[in-house]
């Protein structure tokens, strides 16, 4: 009988201790201790017996019922505990993560400067127009007062396309100033727009790639004159980089489709191989500008007598350098994802006035 008891014993300790989940264990629980468990099954046998031997095999199979207990116990505490632990693992969370998990993309400086743009002009109640690449020669010659044999289509590098069956050839713009054709033949003054977008002029080295992009500006209404045009351009300097005073002189020139013309200089220095804008005795040219020419105005259908304003051209990779660095325009386009990393964008960082354009 007690050894009868032991190899119980044992085979339940066994069991009880590898019984892997809470449903294994109730398992051996209930064949040991339920209602037709064994252990429960010895105890009504105890039954049949003599007063003596009842008094022995009692005391020995209580003690097993109770062993078994106590071991059914600690098995379910362990278990509990291990699955808290494991629950506690796959739960976890780590502090020290950043909010909002790093995205590896980058906004490109192209799309940032015209993003910083956008927000500049917006602000001063200006609009966004855009226009096709492929372009007439009249929206992107002629109507701009360039006529066939004029000189400045010759400084236009132009890609042409095949001829058509009447012979006309259409070009990649060469500038953005087509859209202020486009504009002005379709809308009525008052006119407020900024045209970004790509352009193209067969040139290539540090400063120049085939394709390139440039900003146009242009307002036309009933008074506004050269004073509002400085003053337009001043104040997107100084926004746009982000500095208190900018340097800054209109310099006569030439466009044929504004009359008078200047191009815009901004002060600067050089220190240590680092440029810094707004102050400084250099000076660097940052774009073009003038009062529209009225035989641009007359061609866009525009009375001269009674409209009047200005525009002006910029190239918006040529101020993205100026800004943010990049010393070769040609790696703009080459889709190199180091270049990227190291001059892009968090895209999360999105500029405005408010919260800042750089940041
Ligand atoms: N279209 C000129 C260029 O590509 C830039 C320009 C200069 C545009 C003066 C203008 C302007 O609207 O008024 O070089």
């Amino acid at each position: 009988m007690l050894a009868e008891i032991d190899a119980l014993e044992r085979e339940f300790v066994t069991a009880i201790d590898g019984s892997a989940d809470m449903a294994a264990l109730e398992e051996v629980r209930i064949s040991a201790l339920g209602r037709k468990g064994r252990i429960t099954e010895l105890l009504k046998s105890l039954g049949g017996m003599s007063p003596d031997e009842r008094q022995n095999a009692g005391a020995a199979i209580n003690g097993l019922k109770q062993r078994v207990g106590d071991a059914v116990a600690a098995r379910r505490e362990a278990l509990k505990s291990a699955e808290l632990d494991a629950r506690l693992a796959s739960e976890r969370v780590d502090v020290t993560l950043p909010v909002r998990p790093e995205t590896e993309g980058r906004i490109h400086p192209v799309s940032q400067v015209l993003d910083e743009l956008t927000q500049i002009f917006a602000d001063m109640g200006f609009t966004i127009a855009e226009g096709p690449d492929i372009e007439d020669d009249f929206h992107n010659f002629t109507a701009l007062n360039i006529p066939p044999e004029h000189p400045a289509r010759q400084m236009h590098d132009t890609f042409y396309l095949p001829p058509d069956a009447e012979g006309n050839r259409k070009v990649l713009r060469t500038h953005t100033s087509p859209v202020q054709v486009r504009t002005m033949r379709t809308t009525e003054p008052p006119i407020r727009i900024i045209v970004p977008g790509r352009t193209y002029r067969s040139d290539s080295d540090m400063t120049h790639t085939p394709m390139f992009h440039q900003v146009e500006g242009l307002v036309i209404d009933r008074e506004s004159h050269m004073g509002h045009l400085k003053g337009v351009l001043y104040d997107f300097c100084k926004a746009f980089f982000e500095v208190e005073h900018v340097k800054f002189r209109f310099r006569p020139s030439y466009f044929p489709f504004t009359e008078p013309s200047a191009e815009v200089d901004i002060g600067c220095s050089y220190e240590g191989g680092q440029i810094r804008i707004g102050e400084g005795d250099d000076w660097l040219e940052i774009l073009g500008c003038g009062m529209v020419n009225p035989r641009v105005l007359e061609m866009c259908d525009v009375d001269p007598s009674e409209y009047q304003g200005f525009a002006w051209g910029m190239g918006l990779d040529r101020i993205a350098m100026l800004k943010y660095g990049p010393p070769d325009l040609r790696a703009f386009f080459e889709s190199d994802l180091r270049w990227l990393k190291h001059y892009g964008f968090v895209p999360m960082a999105v500029p405005t006035l408010a919260g800042g354009l750089s940041r």
